[in-house]
């Protein structure tokens, strides 16, 4: 089993689609994935069409027990499951701030559903406090999704810092372009500039494009939407890197860079 988290600590930069089209990649390709969407804006939980269940609720999350998977629920697709967000998850770092095992927590969940699961997707919040140091510490592999600019590059320059300061796992982090758009110069830029520098970078690129946006619309992955469509395309290929790393991993014990 791994976990492969979608992460930035900026927000709108192609988390949620990245995580949604993966799962639903790795689905189709009949691997029996678990999406947990830990952003208490739910985005991934719509685009499924899943609403938390009475009683769901951020405290399950750290009581040390199986608790929150009861609250698991199937997609209308098959080997997909969602455990959906609650808003309650807006207090998970406050939350966190007050139990023992503050930055493991996450990672026990996940030990009760390793059995059931081959590959864990999870839906970050944009967020470098207690949640996402459970995500550091549980993630194979952190996904940055990172917009060819000035900015993300420095986000995720700015996370990668944090990752060496704190002993966390650098290779962990692996970057790739998302929402690229050839028109723009600082984006082929800075496509120039990173391909040349950072060796972690992946060489899948997902596009700018309507059918993506479109998913808030018709409440489904791209894939499912448009399933020719190049971005549909990009999002296959993503996940092959991905396959190809965890593989990679678990054959020679060191990160696969
Ligand atoms: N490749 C893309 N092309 C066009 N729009 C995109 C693409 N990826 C994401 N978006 C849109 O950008 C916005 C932010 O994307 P989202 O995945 O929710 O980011 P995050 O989860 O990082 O906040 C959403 O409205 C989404 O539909
Ligand atoms: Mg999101």
């Amino acid at each position: 089993m791994s976990v492969v988290a979608c992460y930035s600590s900026k927000g709108g930069v192609g988390k949620t689609a990245a995580a949604v089209n993966l799962s639903f990649a790795a689905a189709e390709r009949g691997i029996r994935t678990l999406l947990l969407d830990l952003d208490q804006q739910g985005a991934a939980s719509f685009y499924f069409r899943v609403r938390p269940a009475k009683g769901h609720r951020a405290r399950w999350f750290m009581d040390g027990t199986p608790r929150a998977l009861r609250f698991v629920c199937e997609t209308d697709y098959a080997d997909l499951h969602i455990l959906p967000a609650h808003i309650s998850y807006r207090k998970l770092d406050t939350m966190l701030g007050s139990v023992r095992r503050a930055k493991r927590r996450l990672g026990d969940l996940i030990e009760y559903a390793a059995k059931d699961y081959e590959l864990i997707f999870l839906d970050c919040p944009p967020n470098l406090g207690l949640v996402a140091e459970n995500i550091f510490r549980v993630a194979d592999t952190l996904l940055v999704p990172l917009i060819p600019t000035t900015l993300s590059k420095r986000t995720f320059y700015q996370v990668d810092e944090f990752f060496e300061r704190s002993g966390y796992d650098r290779a962990k982090l692996r970057p790739f372009f998302s929402m690229v758009d050839v028109r723009k110069r600082m984006h082929r830029d800075t496509r120039t500039e990173l391909r040349a520098s950072e060796p972690r970078l992946l060489a899948t690129e997902i596009p700018l494009c309507a059918q993506v946006e479109a998913m808030g619309t018709f409440r489904e992955p791209v894939l499912r939407g448009f399933p020719g469509h190049r971005s549909s395309q990009a999002f296959r290929d993503l996940l092959r890197e991905v396959i190809a790393i965890q593989e990679s991993k678990r054959a020679t014990g060191v990160p696969h860079c």
